[in-house]
């Protein structure tokens, strides 16, 4: 049965009603059976959307897509190891956020809404912004005031309305809530289509690899919309028994900024509010995850473990990536910083995929900082 189903109370709704949550106030998740024909998926574009029968959209007519994913697998080397990186900072707009907007701003299209509104540290927001200029929909895009200057600007010249919010990344979320009661909310924690876009990452990694499933794979999370989306992509192709086994998930948080880190090593039974600090790892920087149990038990059921990082080794890990030519964002470099920390542990033969999840030139500012 292909439906929406909430987290919590197991109320269903139907994919073509334009609601992104519960009413008894929870995060929805989608139940939908995914179908692959790899034979037919080899002989396809190399994009996300050679996966089709895999993604959600009824209709192909109302697929937004600038032709993304498919992004490199390339085998970087650490101190004599290597780790498979997805090269997932080349999306058009920059990030591997445009993932989750894709196939999100289809759904959009698919409903017949014409106006969204969405909130962000930026990444997922000139995304959305940029999926919907293509699909003509007007945007209205929520940033903490001191987000980075590229993205702001990419935001405003895609065309989006921006609304810069004073405060904590916490309080752009609840400023956003209060205009998603009028209008539809496009947003990349809730919206659960979001997360049958970033399911693709799981779905590429495999197909690079033979059809084969990594043996670990490290992934930064805020929000989780990659993580959760890796797992559920993971998930399908187990079910669907191409590959054999689900990777182990490390997931790294910022020191800073680690309600999940936190509620996973305590074991707790609720993500706990957090004292937050500043952070140089801007896009991960959230202290009230909505799906953080989600994200907890995602890790768990893969046996991952959490790992956090201090902003010196995110900026030592920035300069090491730099000076081997990759140009990522400092969120990105957070992933490189857990890299250096968890390889020691490693046999040879393990296989690690990691990912750099946003580009270096969205940071101008930061990036200048670290010459001084
Ligand atoms: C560059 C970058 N990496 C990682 C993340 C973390 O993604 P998520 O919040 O979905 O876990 C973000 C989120 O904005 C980001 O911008
Ligand atoms: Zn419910």
């Amino acid at each position: 049965m292909n439906q929406l189903i909430c987290t919590k109370c197991k109320a269903t709704y139907s994919l073509n009603e334009p609601r992104w949550k519960c009413d008894c106030g929870s995060v929805l998740d989608i139940e939908f059976e995914a179908v692959f024909d790899l034979a037919k998926i080899g002989k396809r574009k190399p994009t996300m959307w050679r996966y089709r029968e895999a993604i959600p959209i009824q209709d192909d007519a109302n697929i937004v897509s600038f032709d993304e994913g498919f992004t490199p697998l390339t085998k970087v080397n650490f101190n004599g190891k290597s780790v498979l990186m997805k090269q997932d900072q080349l999306f058009s707009t920059g990030s591997f956020k445009d993932r989750g907007a894709s196939v999100l701003i289809s759904k959009v299209k698919e409903l017949g809404i014409k106006e969204v509104v969405e909130d962000s540290s930026g990444n997922a927001g000139s995304a959305i912004s940029a999926y919907g200029a293509k699909a003509g929909i007007d945007c209205h895009i929520f940033v903490p005031e001191d987000t980075a200057a590229g993205k702001v600007a990419q935001i405003q010249l895609y065309g989006a309305e921006l609304n810069r919010v004073p405060g904590s990344r916490e309080d752009t979320a609840k400023a956003v809530l209060q205009a998603a009661e009028k209008v539809y909310y496009a947003s990349h924690s809730w919206n659960p289509f979001f997360f049958q876009g970033t399911k693709t990452f799981a779905f590429e990694v495999c197909e690079q690899l033979g059809w084969k499933s990594p043996d670990t794979i490290i992934l930064p999370v805020g929000n989780g919309t990659l993580l959760l989306g890796a797992y559920i992509g993971f998930s399908e192709l187990l079910q669907a028994e191409i590959i054999a086994k689900i990777p182990k998930i490390i997931a790294v948080q910022s020191e800073n900024c680690a309600p999940l880190y936190r509620a996973f090593r305590e074991n707790l039974a609720e993500i706990p509010m957090i004292n937050k600090k500043e952070t140089l790892a801007e896009g991960i920087a959230v202290a009230e995850p909505v799906r953080g149990n989600q994200i907890v038990d995602a890790v768990k059921q893969s046996k991952g473990n959490f790992i956090v990082v201090s902003d010196s080794e995110i900026k030592k890990a920035l300069i090491e990536i730099c000076r081997k030519g990759y140009y990522i964002e400092p969120t990105a470099a957070a992933t490189i910083a857990e890299i250096r920390k968890y390889l020691p542990q490693t046999k040879a033969t393990e296989v690690i995929v990691s990912v750099f999840t946003g580009h270096g030139l969205k940071t101008t500012e930061k990036m200048l900082k670290l010459l001084k």
